[in-house]
């Protein structure tokens, strides 16, 4: 893999900030967020939006989450499909765990989703329920999932 550094970013990072919107449209267009909801994440003393460099700082993946004391929510990851299973979504939670420290981090995923499944069952977290129909566009259940981090 080539070298990819992490970032985590401020609302000035204004560029990086876009680039997420924009890729979080390509990955996941269901649910994606605005422009807006990026930079508000990345201004919130709890919010956490990281993003996965390539050398050149072209973006290949991002992360966003919040934590609250002792939980925290793991709300969107997502990596260009040309630099998929090249290990940038772990590196991406590895980095998010080393600065959330010791919580439970949860997140929902849609059923269907199984590569974002699997990614997740690899790097430790355990289905913990079901929330009913709780996707539109197509109509699908989430999967709870939790992660005891250290
Ligand atoms: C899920 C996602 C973030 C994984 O990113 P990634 O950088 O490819 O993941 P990594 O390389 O760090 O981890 C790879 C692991 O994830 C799982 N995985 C990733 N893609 C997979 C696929 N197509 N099929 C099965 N397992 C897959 C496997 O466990 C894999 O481990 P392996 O390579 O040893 O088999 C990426 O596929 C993605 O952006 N998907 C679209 C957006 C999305 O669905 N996000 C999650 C919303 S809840």
């Amino acid at each position: 893999m080539q070298k990819v550094k992490i970032l985590k970013l401020s609302p000035e990072d204004a560029q990086l900030l876009q680039k997420c919107a924009e890729l979080e449209k390509i990955c996941i267009p269901e649910e994606a967020w605005s422009l807006e909801s990026f930079r508000s994440e990345a201004g919130k003393p709890s919010g956490f939006v990281l993003a996965a460099l390539e050398e050149n700082r072209k973006l290949a993946g991002f992360l966003t989450a919040s934590c609250i004391l002792d939980t925290a929510d793991l709300t969107n990851i997502a990596v260009a499909p040309e630099y998929r299973r090249r290990g940038i979504a772990g590196l991406l939670l590895k980095k998010l765990c080393a600065e959330i420290g010791k919580v439970s981090l949860f997140l929902e995923v849609r059923e269907s989703n199984l590569p974002a499944r699997s990614f997740y069952q690899k790097h430790g977290f355990e289905q913990v329920g079901i929330r009913k129909n709780f996707y539109q566009h197509p109509d699908e259940n989430a999967i709870l999932m939790k992660l005891e981090s250290e």
